[in-house]
């Protein structure tokens, strides 16, 4: 048995948020738009990244529906009307999403014309300590319309609700301004409680999903838009971030809660300081001109709101790599943020999107343009991370963050999968070694440029390997040239970084190691073959693209 260190490449590049998961869960909340009888449309996208993905679904714990996706196919599974969940208190009707390789998950709500979709959060997103924004629904209507109106007490409110995500009872701590209580969840269950103003801080046992949402919030006469919007926990906030503009969309606001004293400034906003444990809703007058670049003292929550839409900007911690873009209408735009030096290499699928419509955000490094949209695909940046949000209009406009796929730039696109280091620690010689990689990965590692050469130094590095390792470069043993060998192609060395009198004659060795010089960034020696080293094997990222055929549907 040969002892292998299995290291992911993602190493030392902290905490990744994207949107992929193997574990989701959510509820559907009520939507009363449109007070007459109309049938609701419930239902999730659920988007397999790798093939033969198989997909269960569960309600209210029930024996699962059983799917078999195949790559970029979106599934969509629809429910009967009887899963919107406007009971109060513990509820058992969760709708859990569990799959073999990573998925992303969207729901969509809609009612007549009143839509509503959302990211569903995967289970290594949640947290467990959230701040919870005060809301306060009058306060919003009488800040949006500058007039007084009458609401019904069943919908004067936000309504919080707290999701187990975990097969575990979960003890929860919703501490309010004076007292705190606290309930316990049972495995997958969930609890809706209608808001006060109260409410300052969620913490939990185990990981929680947190969700502020409103069955129909105004946005015009006799007409209304059910909200929902997934909280972040805490340690996901932030403070620097672009609030984007909505198309079709006049008046916004900013709002801002704080566990500390904070002050918020950037944009149009006029400078104001929001007091611990406070909200403000901030206005943003000119927001429909162009995105602003905002910038807050300390981490906050923060959310922009406008009649009948709440979302969460993307800050600037969370931008990523690459995204996927599903719509359902025919007026639907993407909203894409990237830094100005270089937003000229932003591609969609496999095309550079050449764009004279950018225009740079003030006091920022970044430029936007909006883009319009039709169908699924990906939208993505070789080597700089973006912020992507789609927005659709029926009469109402709906939409939010882009689902990530990736967090991390990469250049060949979408790394859904990021590559893979295993270094075997049992020294063999040369051959073997390259032998071993290619049965358990993709090949004997070999740096391909500066990038590589640095990540593989950063690893071996992380790893405390202070000794020689053998890479696949070798020399012909004709020519005696040197050559990458990688898995079964070899390849002319176009890169290398040997060390001081090196590469070496004939004599000293037909192959090459590394070898923990002064500075550690691992200089190339040529080494004797049959010396047995230990060895740094790689699998190479695997990469989404979408597909366009029909899905496998297996319903169990
Ligand atoms: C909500 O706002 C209204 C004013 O529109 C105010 O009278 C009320 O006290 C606020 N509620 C809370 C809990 O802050
Ligand atoms: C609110 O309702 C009360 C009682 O139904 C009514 O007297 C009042 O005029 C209404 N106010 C508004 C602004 O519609
Ligand atoms: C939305 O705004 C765009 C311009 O930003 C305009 O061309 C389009 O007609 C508007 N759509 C609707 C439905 O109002
Ligand atoms: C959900 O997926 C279906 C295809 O199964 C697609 O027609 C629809 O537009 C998608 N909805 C959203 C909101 O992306
Ligand atoms: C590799 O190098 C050899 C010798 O220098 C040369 O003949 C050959 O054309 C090169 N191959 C490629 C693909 O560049």
């Amino acid at each position: 048995m040969l002892t292998i260190l299995l290291i992911m490449a993602m190493i030392g590049q902290g905490q990744s948020w994207d949107s992929l998961g193997t574990s989701f869960i959510t509820i559907f909340p009520e939507n009363i738009a449109f007070y007459y009888p109309l049938s609701p449309v419930n239902a999730l996208n659920i988007t397999a990244v790798l093939p033969d993905t198989v997909v269960e679904v569960f309600i209210s714990g029930q024996l699962p529906y059983t799917y078999t996706l195949l790559e970029g196919q979106p599934l969509t599974v629809t429910f009967s009307v009887g899963i919107e969940e406007y009971q109060f208190g513990e509820i058992s009707q969760t709708v859990r999403i569990s799959s073999t390789k990573n998925i992303v998950v969207q729901s969509i709500s809609k009612k007549g014309d009143s839509v509503q979709t959302n990211v569903i959060q995967p289970w290594k997103n949640l947290g467990t300590v959230y701040t919870i924004p005060l809301l306060n629904y009058s306060q919003m209507i009488n800040t949006f319309y500058q007039s007084a109106r009458n609401i019904s007490k069943r919908y004067n409110s936000f309504r919080l609700v707290i999701i187990n995500g975990e097969d575990l009872i979960n003890n929860v701590k919703i501490v309010k301004r004076s007292i705190e209580e606290i309930y316990t969840l049972s495995p997958f269950t969930a609890l809706q409680l209608q808001t006060d103003g109260t409410e300052t801080k969620i913490y939990s046992d185990y990981r929680v999903a947190v969700m502020l949402t409103h069955p129909c919030v105004e946005t015009d006469e006799c007409r209304c838009n059910m909200v929902l919007n997934q909280l972040y926990p805490d340690v996901q906030e932030d403070s620097r971030f672009v609030v984007p503009s909505i198309p079709n969309t006049s008046k916004f606001w900013l709002h801002v809660t704080s566990s500390v004293e904070t002050s918020a400034s950037g944009g149009d906003l006029e400078s104001s300081t929001v007091d611990a444990y406070s909200s403000k809703l901030l206005s943003l007058p000119s927001l429909q001109l162009g995105s602003q670049f905002i910038h807050i003292s300390n981490p906050a929550s923060f959310r922009l709101v406008s009649p009948g839409i709440i979302i969460e900007p993307i800050s600037q911690y969370r931008f990523s790599g690459c995204y996927l873009v599903t719509v359902s209408s025919t007026d639907a735009k993407a909203l894409i943020i990237a830094e100005t030096y270089y937003r000229d290499s932003v591609y969609i699928d496999n095309d550079l999107l050449l764009s004279t419509e950018w225009s740079t955000i003030a006091n920022s490094v970044y430029s936007s343009v909006l883009v319009s949209f039709d169908d699924t695909h990906v939208i993505w940046h070789p080597s700089t991370k973006i912020g992507v949000y789609v927005f659709e209009k029926s009469t109402n406009v709906y939409g939010g963050p882009a689902i990530s796929l990736s967090a991390k730039p990469d250049p060949s696109g979408c790394a859904v999968v990021p590559p893979e280091f295993d270094i075997i620690v049992t020294p063999q010689t040369w051959p073997e070694s390259h032998q071993y990689c290619k049965l358990i990965s993709d090949e004997l590692f070999s740096p391909s440029n500066e990038d590589a050469q640095a990540e593989m130094a950063d690893i071996l590095n992380n790893e405390g390997m202070n000794e020689r390792l053998w890479i696949g470069v070798r020399r012909s043993l004709m020519t005696l040239d040197w050559y990458r060998q990688k898995g079964k192609s070899s390849h002319n060395l176009t890169y290398t970084w040997w060390g001081t009198g090196e590469p070496g004659d004939a004599a000293k060795g037909m192959c090459a190691s590394v070898f923990p010089n002064p500075s550690m960034d691992f200089l190339w020696e040529t080494t004797n073959c049959c010396t047995k080293l230990k060895s740094i094997c790689y699998t190479r990222a695997q990469y989404f693209t979408i597909s366009k055929e029909t899905a496998k549907h297996s319903n169990a």
